[in-house]
């Protein structure tokens, strides 16, 4: 029987979060036993906002070399550069063709982006979720797992599967979200109520997967959470309930584990001991990320073996998606 097929990727416009961790990369880890998985780099997504060529450059090896050091392994899974397989971009156009400008102006990423950027609002962020969804199609990807800002996007790749099914005949798997309910959206430690962002400008709100211990504790310290003084998961207390997700993750206890153990201690231990786990859970990770990027001939030979890999069944689909459209074969 064939395996099912995982799609995911993450943009590399600058230092991943622990947000991009526990909602997405940890969660991909698991499923290279079992299915056949594809992790890209996104660049081509990337450029839709303003990049420094040679920091985009650098930030896309330091990407490659954080999947790695979380545990992607190149034998298991195939890890590729997205503008290294160009059938993302021909897709994309194709699927263009096929989207409709009332669904992609009602995308909430593709709102807010242009809310922050109203002068320089390029075409490029509003075809967004159509890049993505060729990402996904080109694999015939049974499963996507991503964070859940992603759900609307995912949304509209299956409407665009099936109306390209719909109008030529069956071409494209449909494919479903893997959105875990546990970390699926890990909130700023400033302001709870919004998403974990590398992009904020208050650099205390977001904890990076390379931050320094230091850094990890004073932004740990600095965190928001109330006066109700108890280590209790619920919606009125946004951000004890924002880091007990984060401890739950980076310790593998459940929150109720957790709550227990921390039944009358004030919030000042909680914080202390949360930093030591997560600068715990990250160490390994940054100690082989450190040593990956001293060996830039194997990060090559992975993005280079995954994009040939990749390439060849991403042109497999785009070939099957133009003689269906009508383009004569050349
Ligand atoms: P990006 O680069 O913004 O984020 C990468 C992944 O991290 C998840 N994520 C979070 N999860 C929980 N809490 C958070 N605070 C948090 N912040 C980010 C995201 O949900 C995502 O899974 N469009 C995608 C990249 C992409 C993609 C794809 C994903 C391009 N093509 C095809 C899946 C399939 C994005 O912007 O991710």
């Amino acid at each position: 029987m064939e395996r099912k097929v995982v799609f995911s990727g993450v943009q590399p416009s600058g230092g991943l979060t622990i947000g991009n961790y526990i909602g997405a990369i940890k969660n991909w880890i698991s499923l290279q036993d079992e299915y056949d998985c594809y992790y890209s780099i996104v660049d081509l997504h990337a450029i839709t906002v303003p990049q420094v060529p040679k920091d985009l450059r650098k930030n896309t090896l330091e990407v490659l070399a954080v999947y790695l050091a979380c545990g992607l392994e190149p034998e298991k899974s195939t890890i590729f550069i997205q503008s290294h397989v160009s059938a993302h971009a021909e897709l994309t156009w194709v699927l263009n063709t096929i989207s409709y400008m009332g669904q992609l102006s009602r995308m909430t990423q593709f709102k807010e982006k242009s809310r922050k950027s109203e002068e320089n609002l390029n075409a490029g962020l509003f075809t967004y979720p159509v890049l993505m969804a060729a990402d996904i199609l080109l694999y015939q990807a049974d499963l996507v797992p991503v964070g859940d800002d992603q759900k609307q996007h995912l949304e509209l790749a299956r409407d665009l599967a099936e109306r390209f099914n719909n109008r030529y005949s069956y071409t494209f798997k449909v494919p479903e979200p893997l959105i875990k309910k546990e970390g699926a959206r890990i909130m700023s430690l400033q302001d709870p109520e919004s998403k974990m962002s590398k992009s904020d400008e208050n650099e205390n709100a977001y904890i990076l997967i390379l931050d320094k211990p230091d850094a990890i504790r004073r932004k740990v310290k600095r965190a928001v959470t109330d006066s109700i003084g108890e280590i209790k998961y619920n919606d009125q207390q946004l951000g004890v309930k924002n880091l007990l997700t984060i401890y739950s993750a980076f310790s593998g206890h459940s929150i109720e584990e957790i709550e227990n153990k921390y039944e009358g201690v004030g919030y000042g231990k909680f914080k202390e001991d949360l930093a030591e786990i997560i600068i715990e859970g990250l160490r390994p990770i940054q100690e082989k990320f450190d040593d990956l990027m001293k060996n830039k001939d194997y990060l090559e030979r992975v993005y280079k073996e995954g994009a040939e890999r990749a390439s060849y069944i991403a042109n497999k689909t785009l070939r099957k998606v133009y003689r269906k459209v009508g383009f004569i074969q050349k």
